[in-house]
Parts: C-alpha cells; sequence; structure tokens
C-alpha cells in the first residue's frame, strides 16, 4: 500500500516506535496522522514536532482497552479523512508465570489483545466499505516462540499473532491488509521497564528468570526507528510477518523443526541468562 496521501492511526504514539511509526508515517507522505495515547501530553508533542515539520497531525487520548475509547479515537480521525491506515502498536509487559496476579493478566489480556479486537471492530466495517485498508498489530518476537520471565506477555503477543494471521486470512481477498510486527528488543519505555521487571531484582533472582528481557537483546538492541523503518518499509511491500531482527525467522523454523530440541535449548538459555547452572 502507498502511504502517499492516506490518513493513519498509532496506538501508543508517544513512545517508543509508536512515535518512530507517527514521525515516519508523515515523512513519507501520509495526510494525517493521528497520534493516539493514553498519555495525552506525550501524544501532543509528537503531534506538535509532526504539525512544525509541514505535516498534519493531531493527538488523541484513549485507553485501547476500554472499547468506547477506541470508537471514539476512529471517529475523532475520521475529521481528517477516512481511516486508511492503523496501527495497533500499544502495549505492556508484567513479569512472572501463573502466579502473576488476576488484575495483571486482565490489564495485559486487555491492553495486548483486547485492543486488536476493537480497533478491528472499529475500522474494518469502513475498510471493508471502501474495499480498503492496511492495519498492523504491533506483536513481538514473543508471539512466534517464548519470552523468558514473563508468561502474561508471550500469552498475549501469541495471541496477537494469531488474530492477525485470523483477520488476514478472513479479509486479505477483500483488499485488506494485515501485518503482524514481531521484533526483538529495540529502545524504548517498555524495554526499560521489562529490563526492570525481568531484570535481577530479587524475585525473578529467586524464581530462576533473572535477565529475561536480555534473552530479546541477544540478536542486538535497535532503535524505534529502526523498527519503525522496517515496518514501514513492509507496507510497500504489503507483506504480513515484519521481522526487523531477521534471527527470528530461523528460530521459528527451527521451533517447528524439531519442538523437543527448541525447548531444551530455551531451558539451556534460561539457566545461562539467569546465572543458574542447566537443569
Ligand atoms: N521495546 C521492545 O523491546 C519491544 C519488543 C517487541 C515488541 N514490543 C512491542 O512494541 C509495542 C510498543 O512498545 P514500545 O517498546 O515502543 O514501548 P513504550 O512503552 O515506549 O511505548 C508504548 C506506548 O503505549 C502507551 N500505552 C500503554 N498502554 C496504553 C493504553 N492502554 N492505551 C493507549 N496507549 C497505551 C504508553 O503510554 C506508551 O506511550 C508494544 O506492543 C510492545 O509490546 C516492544
Amino acid at each position: 500500500m502507498d502511504i502517499t496521501g492516506k490518513v493513519a492511526v498509532v496506538t501508543g504514539g508517544a513512545s517508543g516506535v509508536g512515535r518512530a511509526l507517527s514521525v515516519g508515517l508523515a515523512d513519507r507522505g501520509a495526510a494525517g496522522v493521528v497520534v493516539c495515547d493514553i498519555d495525552l501530553a506525550g501524544a501532543g508533542e509528537v503531534a506538535a514536532d509532526i504539525e512544525a515539520g509541514g505535516h498534519r497531525a493531531i493527538a488523541v487520548h484513549a485507553d485501547v482497552s476500554n472499547e468506547a475509547d477506541v470508537q471514539g479515537l476512529v471517529a475523532s480521525a475520521e475529521a481528517l479523512g477516512p481511516v486508511a491506515m492503523f496501527f495497533s502498536n500499544a502495549g505492556i509487559i508484567v513479569a512472572g508465570g501463573p502466579e502473576a496476579s488476576d488484575e495483571a493478566w486482565g490489564r495485559i489480556w486487555a491492553i495486548n489483545v483486547q485492543s486488536h479486537i476493537y480497533v478491528a471492530r472499529a475500522v474494518l466495517p469502513g475498510m471493508l466499505a471502501r474495499g480498503e485498508g492496511y492495519l498492523e498489530i504491533t506483536a513481538s518476537a514473543a508471539g512466534l516462540l517464548t519470552q523468558l520471565g514473563s508468561a502474561p506477555y508471550t500469552v498475549t503477543k501469541h495471541a496477537a499473532v494469531a488474530f492477525a494471521e485470523w483477520l488476514s486470512i478472513a479479509h486479505g481477498d477483500q483488499g485488506i491488509v494485515v501485518s503482524c510486527l514481531c521484533p526483538q528488543a529495540f529502545t524504548s519505555n517498555l524495554l526499560n521497564t521489562s529490563r526492570r521487571e525481568l531484570g535481577t531484582e530479587a524475585l525473578m533472582a529467586a524464581e530462576g528468570w533473572a535477565g529475561g528481557s536480555e534473552q530479546a537483546a541477544v540478536d542486538g538492541v535497535l532503535t524505534s526507528e529502526q523498527v519503525a523503518a522496517a515496518s514501514l518499509d513492509a507496507v510497500a511491500t504489503e507483506q504480513f510477518l515484519i521481522l526487523p531482527h531477521p534471527d527470528v525467522a530461523t528460530y521459528e523454523r527451527r521451533r517447528a523443526d524439531d519442538r523437543e530440541r527448541w525447548l531444551r535449548g530455551m531451558r539451556r538459555l534460561q539457566a545461562r541468562l539467569s546465572g543458574l547452572p542447566p537443569g
């Protein structure tokens, strides 16, 4: 799809890759960029930067885990024109396994999964009526593999990949292009949170999960701008799976080829990163 002249919405646009996507979309000729975030001040700064560069942008406050907010976001965006491109990107990470609280499991499910469902409900009818639309879901390499130290992140990102695949299959022949962004580590507030929560704190060390985020950094930490550029390049080719870290494709193949071997390797990596001897 050609970005030129299109109205695009980016959730989680105040920070990290959402911010870089918003700026990149404007630089690549979008007619208007709607920068959405729960942090309205941050979204406002990004929109102001884009406008200062001579492009059209507005900031909209929305909590993507709230369907009424998502509907309101799309209604606000339509003031700029029909929403041709939607980047459903906002996401969070929480640490732990089954012992993580129901509140934490519910919160991450609502933001990392349910939000994409609300977005699809809000934008698909208009896109289908126009016979054209682009929807990108930010998942993670953790949605194809496993995030050591965080079952909630692993589970919700797998669900996000599954939903994106379902949408692509259901609507790919109706003019709807769906992409799924699956990076490993890149610089952002979320990476800092991940390092803090999955890092060397006592709880994680005790559970043998320390250094979980450094698993994602094994193949190098990219910048948000590099991840956004890979993502926006893929808009033109309309490819489904966007892997800014190309090694992820190899890992996914190895996992599918021999699951037992893959699981043994992941246990060894977990032990290495946590400083424990492999079990
Ligand atoms: N940083 C990484 O290493 C990494 C790796 C793989 C995937 N991801 C994914 O990339 C996406 C963007 O994360 P980032 O790393 O740029 O993080 P970030 O924390 O810098 O940005 C996320 C933005 O989302 C916003 N947000 C959070 N909850 C929201 C909600 N309920 N409604 C609206 N906005 C909300 C935050 O305010 C923030 O501005 C996430 O889905 C994340 O899971 C990140």
